[in-house]
């Protein structure tokens, strides 16, 4: 075997290699395939001089384009910071019917207020404010203490049974615990709600306690038991209930009272984000 040999059929040189009578030629590499390595490696070191590349001791060569992702990201985050700014300036100038009629400034109140409240309020209301026991549903049309835009940012703002000064306050007496009514007493009532509410329940009980449903209870969730919402006391006639509406949680609400506490934001969140919160509460599906 010659070091140059020529194959016969293309006239071309082979590389010597030669398996079972198979020989291999020595064909050039694509011209396209050349080119373009070369185009990568003008390219690699044209990047290296107009791009931050090469590391060095406590520094790096910048580049002659000087550009930095860090500064990037820095300008886009004050274009974000100057375009929500405009926003934030339209809330706060705008009432809460205007926010809810203006589709962008509605659209970026329901986002900001959808992202305060999952992280200052679903804690307790739950995500997407389904509520728990003891903690309202606040998208459902049933409402303690109103579902009208403005009623739900006053709550926001002042609380219930909060340390604000202006909080919303109302105290329902611990009937059994005070000694304000007999164990009795407080059975008949408590078939009277069962009553009120479509359950069933002991008839003459709650005949019995319809008298001290009227003499205890009335002044707050008034005659008809449908509540009394300048007082925060909720509906007892309907299927909606705060702490439970079967024989034995209701029983409790009497005996012990329950007076939960819901904090007030004054402090805590600035006007904008409370307006925000209110549009995204009124716009869960029960606001009025
Ligand atoms: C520590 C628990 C807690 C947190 C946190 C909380 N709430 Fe409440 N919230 C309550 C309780 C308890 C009530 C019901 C009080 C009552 O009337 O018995 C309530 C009631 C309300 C009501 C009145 C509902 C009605 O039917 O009238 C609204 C509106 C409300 N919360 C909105 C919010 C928003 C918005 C946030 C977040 C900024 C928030 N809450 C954070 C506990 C909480
Ligand atoms: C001074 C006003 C007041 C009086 C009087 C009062 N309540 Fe209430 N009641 C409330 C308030 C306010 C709430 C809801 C707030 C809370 O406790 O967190 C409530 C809640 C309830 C609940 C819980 C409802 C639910 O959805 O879970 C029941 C049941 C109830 N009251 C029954 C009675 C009965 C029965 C009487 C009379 C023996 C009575 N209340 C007297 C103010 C009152």
């Amino acid at each position: 075997m010659t070091e140059h040999e020529i194959d016969e059929v293309t006239g071309q040189q082979t590389t010597g290699h030669e398996w079972d009578g198979i020989k291999e030629l020595n064909s050039p590499i694509p011209r396209w395939w050349l080119y373009t390595f070369y185009v990568t490696i003008a390219w690699g070191i044209a990047f290296m001089i107009a791009m931050p590349s090469i590391p060095l001791v406590n520094d790096y060569t910048k580049g002659v384009l000087g550009y930095s992702q860090r500064a990037a990201v820095r300008a886009d985050i004050e274009e974000a910071r100057a375009d929500q700014s405009a926003f934030r300036d339209r809330i706060e100038q705008s009432s809460l019917e205007e926010i809810r009629d203006i589709p962008d400034l509605f659209d970026f109140a329901v986002a900001g207020g959808k992202s305060a409240f999952s992280v200052n309020c679903s804690q307790c209301h739950g995500a997407g404010g389904a509520g728990a026991p003891g903690f309202p549903n606040l998208n459902d049309d049933a409402w303690i203490w109103g579902g009208k835009p403005a009623e739900i940012l006053d709550t926001i703002r002042v609380g219930i049974r909060s340390d604000h000064p202006d909080t919303r306050f109302n105290q329902m007496p611990a009937f059994l615990a005070d000694e304000l009514l007999t164990r009795e007493e407080v059975s008949n009532v408590v078939e009277y709600v069962l009553k009120i509410s479509d359950q069933s329940h002991e008839r003459d009980a709650a005949a019995r306690g319809q008298t001290v449903f009227r003499e205890q209870c009335s002044s707050c969730h008034q005659e008809s038991g449908k509540g009394n919402r300048e007082l925060g006391a909720p509906n007892l006639a309907d299927a909606i209930w705060l702490y439970g509406g079967s024989r034995d949680e209701i029983r409790r609400t009497v005996s012990l009272a329950r007076n939960g506490v819901m904090p007030a934001w004054e402090d805590k969140l600035d006007e904008v984000t409370r307006k925000q919160l209110a549009t995204y509460v009124h716009a869960l599906g029960g606001g009025e």
